[in-house]
């Protein structure tokens, strides 16, 4: 963890490369069209300074969109703010990385992107070395400031590091109370690596949790609040995504309170509570083959 930004109180964590990141985001998975251009606006107005979006997602022009306007509003600068997207796994391949990258950047109007993951490694297809590869030339040119990977096990990690050289600055996985990825956090710790978490709410799931509701009761706070500091004292990033500019401000409170160590372990031995767990799919299964 670093130094806070005084414009938005929100600390960074530094990457490898030197770079520094907002250690909260703006998750935008299912922001579509409008909704998605508002969210972006409303959470750069709240002081968020990190977006994650992705090829996928089909709303990097939309984000692209409420950047620019942000910018043109006064509320920002582009280099104030941290923008990550993603490829997906059918752009993977010396063949291919470079276009979906430059579709990205297009897409979202930007001359240059500050993260850039390989959205799952597909470890059946055997492509992510080049891919990185690409994405590392692309790094070297100046167009990504900082590259990364997204759903990688260690296995995956050990391969890309033994071939390319090139330790990723990030790997984003699903994390949360109830799949806290105790040992996948310690790799990337011994290997400085940073973790982001998504689905860092379990997708809402875990916000009517009785451990969950019974620390937010004690400490005064929202059951996402504790969640998300939960997160913010395990040391990842995090990136909770809401259409409500309530919620998004709600979920940007949380750097004025600390959870003791009783209450973080309380929330880390949810991985032993029936009902919960992994609620997306497995990285080694997902893709298929064929890319389904
Ligand atoms: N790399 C990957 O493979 C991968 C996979 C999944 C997700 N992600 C990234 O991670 C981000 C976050 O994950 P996610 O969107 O799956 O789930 P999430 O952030 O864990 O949860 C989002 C859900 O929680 C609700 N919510 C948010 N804040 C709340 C609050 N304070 N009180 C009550 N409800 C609240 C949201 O509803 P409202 O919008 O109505 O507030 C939404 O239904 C994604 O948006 C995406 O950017 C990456």
């Amino acid at each position: 963890m670093g130094d806070m930004t005084s414009a938005t109180l929100i600390p960074s964590v530094s990457f490898r490369d030197g770079s520094e990141y907002p250690q909260l985001g703006l998750g935008t998975w299912k922001l579509r069209g409008e909704d998605a251009i508002r969210a972006v606006r409303a959470a750069i107005e709240l002081g968020y300074r990190h977006i994650d979006t992705a090829a996928l997602y089909k709303n990097e022009e939309e984000v692209g969109r409420a950047i620019k306007e942000a910018i043109a509003a006064g509320d920002v600068t582009r280099d104030e703010l941290c923008v990550t997207t993603k490829l997906w796994h059918t752009d993977q391949g010396a063949d291919k990385a470079a276009d979906a990258f430059q579709t990205s950047l297009r897409n979202l109007g930007l001359d240059y992107l500050d993260l850039y993951l390989i959205h799952w490694p597909w470890p059946s297809a055997g492509k992510f070395v080049a891919t990185f590869e690409v994405m590392a030339k692309m790094q070297g040119m100046g167009t990504v400031q900082s590259i990364g990977v997204s759903n990688f096990f260690p296995d995956a990690l050990d391969e890309l590091v033994a071939k390319t050289g090139i330790t990723p600055a990030v790997n984003q996985v699903e994390l949360h109370p109830g799949f806290s990825q105790e040992s996948l956090r310690a790799y990337h710790e011994q290997h400085g690596i940073v973790t982001a978490a998504w689905s860092p709410l379990g997708q809402g799931t875990l916000l009517e949790n009785d451990t969950v509701r019974d620390i937010a009761q004690a400490t005064g706070k929202t059951p996402a609040q504790v969640i998300l500091r939960w997160h913010i004292q395990l040391g990842n990033m995090v990136i909770p995504k809401s259409q409500s500019p309530e919620r998004l401000a709600e979920n940007a409170a949380i750097f004025d309170f600390e959870l003791t160590a009783d209450q973080m372990a309380q929330l880390t031995a949810l991985d032993n509570a029936t009902g919960l767990g992994r609620i997306g799919p497995d990285p080694l299964e997902f893709p298929d083959p064929e890319g389904n």
